[in-house]
């Protein structure tokens, strides 16, 4: 992997979440995947990568159907209704999403059918009889030794056994170049628990995948372009999305942006990204994405979340109660990419306030009315630099490295503590100058403007590194500092360099008011 985490360092980004079913509104899992996307998406745009963010809704096959005709629906109707519901939610949530792309889209359609065409030109299509155990939960048929019990592992139901004939893809001829692909580039799926969890799948021959439904069974889906009796299986379908939507930018912008696409799913859907999709991408002559990104499962005060346990966590209601950043900083920070982490409401207030509230409202707030109070908001020259003013620069330029690499690594979590350890250096740097006092004597007056010009480049600075993970609260701090919105990018203006001579900065206003737990 480039030291940077994109392929072969070449600046650009691809960035996907996958394309939610629409059988169920945004929810707290949904909320998440979006949300990593959407601040990869923006750390790297922050840094001129030629970035692309895409995002959607998946609405074919058997599931989508059912839960159509469960609301009384025809599914198109449905599809649009829900979807919709789906994009409004990403708006409100701030998502900067280039494209918000749907399997009914027309282009789509078009590119799944062309791709199966080729693929079945090519011979790796062939018409065939099956029979197997089929979990309409999951769209796909399991094997006895896949089952639990007996029973689908996710659904915890016992799969229909189904006989018919139906199209084949010849994955298994790819197992060994899939095997060998993934042996190449350790990073192609990581982290790399679910690395070794595809290669031990791929330790069992790898079968054939049926990838068509009869039209006497299914009719929502996309029609077999060389047998109109049938319709594409959803997965085959879904997965094409990720390359309708930069093939439809042209070729070149194709052939910049695919190698650079970095897919982000949970742990469920494992085996479709990292054994159905690339191989379905070698059949179809296309280069393999640059990395799958596999997190971990949320459930909410230790249980999993569902309907019927009434504890399904709603993102809308989350930021209207918290607000937008306050949310999506507590998603980013209790968890540890890859491995599964737990919801709890109480949990969220006590980061927010110890956090967001305590450590970097009270930075701000407390810079800003002392800068009032001492000097009507005017900035002072920054003078002769003392240890402390070098040790507080250099806590905010190790804070700068340590995202980097953390970010590279896809560990957000730890990118925020980095950035909240130097906004507690920014406070402590208040005890220990102790400004309050030094303003009480006219001759220690002009270090009080030093100290607190230091103070304000530790709020431009802490406003740059945190933009890409809680980007309203960047934007009120430099509009506070009433600095250009650019002050956001990188790089940034050295240390002392960010104010001009007079510039005044604005009155404080609480950031994260304490919350009540
Ligand atoms: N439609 C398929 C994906 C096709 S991609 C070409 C699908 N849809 S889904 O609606 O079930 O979404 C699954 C994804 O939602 C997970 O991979 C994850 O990104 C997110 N999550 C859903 N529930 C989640 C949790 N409880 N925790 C974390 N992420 C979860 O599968």
């Amino acid at each position: 992997m480039a030291p940077d985490g994109t392929a072969n360092g070449a600046r650009r980004v691809y960035v996907t979440t996958p394309l939610y079913y629409v059988n169920a509104e945004p929810h707290l899992g949904s909320a998440y995947t979006s949300l990593i996307c959407d601040t990869i998406a923006r750390f790297y745009r922050q840094r001129g990568y030629d970035t692309y963010f895409l995002t959607g809704t998946d609405e074919h096959g058997d599931k989508i159907a059912e839960a159509a005709a469960a609301a009384g629906e025809a599914p198109k109707a449905y599809t649009d209704r829900i979807s919709g519901i789906f994009r409004s939610t990403w708006e409100a949530s701030g998502l900067t999403y280039d494209r918000f792309i749907r399997t009914t889209d027309a282009d789509h359609v078009r590119t799944v059918q062309e791709i199966l065409q080729r693929v079945y030109d090519a011979g790796d299509i062939y018409f065939g009889s099956y029979g197997g155990l089929y979990c309409t939960g999951c769209e796909r048929f399991y094997t006895e030794k896949e089952l639990v019990d007996g029973k689908c592992p996710d659904h915890k139901t016992v799969p229909d056994f189904i006989e018919e004939e139906n199209y084949f893809f010849r994955m298994g001829k790819y197992q060994e170049r899939l095997l060998a692909a993934i042996e190449a580039k350790p990073a192609l799926i990581r982290p790399e628990r679910y690395r070794n969890e595809v290669l031990a799948m791929l330790r069992e021959p790898l079968e054939d995948l049926c990838i068509s439904r009869p039209k006497s069974r299914l009719t929502w889906g996309i029609a077999m372009p060389f047998d109109a009796r049938f319709v594409t299986y959803v997965w085959f379908d879904a997965l094409i999305n990720y390359v309708t939507a930069v093939r439809e930018l042209g070729p070149e912008r194709f052939r910049e942006l695919w190698p650079a696409a970095q897919h982000f799913i949970a742990k469920d859907i494992l085996k479709p990204h990292a054994v159905y999709w690339p191989t379905m991408l070698m059949a179809a002559g296309l280069p393999l994405y640059d990395h799958l990104n596999v997190h971990g499962y949320w459930t909410v005060d230790g249980q999993k979340m569902s309907k019927s346990l009434g504890n399904v966590v709603r993102p809308l209601d989350m930021q209207a109660k918290y607000g937008r950043d306050a949310f999506r900083y507590v998603l980013l920070r209790e968890s540890v990419f890859g491995l599964d982490a737990d919801f709890r409401e109480d949990a969220l207030v006590t980061r927010i306030n110890a956090d967001l509230a305590n450590n970097l409202g009270n930075l701000v707030s407390r810079t800003l009315s002392m800068q009032q109070k001492y000097f009507a908001g005017v900035v002072q020259p920054l003078g002769e630099r003392r240890p402390e003013d070098v040790a507080l620069a250099a806590a905010f330029a190790d804070a700068g490295r340590e995202v980097e690499t953390q970010v590279a690594d896809l560990m957000l979590s730890r990118a925020l503590e980095a950035i909240l350890r130097a906004a507690d250096h920014a406070n402590k740097y208040i005890v220990e100058t102790a400004p309050f006092t030094l303003a009480k004597d006219p001759a220690t007056v002009p270090r009080v403007g030093a100290i607190l010009h230091n103070l304000l480049e530790a709020l431009r600075a802490t406003a740059q590194l945190a933009a890409p993970f809680i980007p309203e609260t960047a934007e009120r701090i430099v509009a506070l500092l009433d600095l250009p919105a650019d002050a956001l990018r990188l790089p940034g203006a050295v240390w002392g360099a960010a104010f001009p001579a007079g510039h005044a900065v604005r009155k404080p206003v609480p950031l994260f008011p304490r919350i009540e737990p």
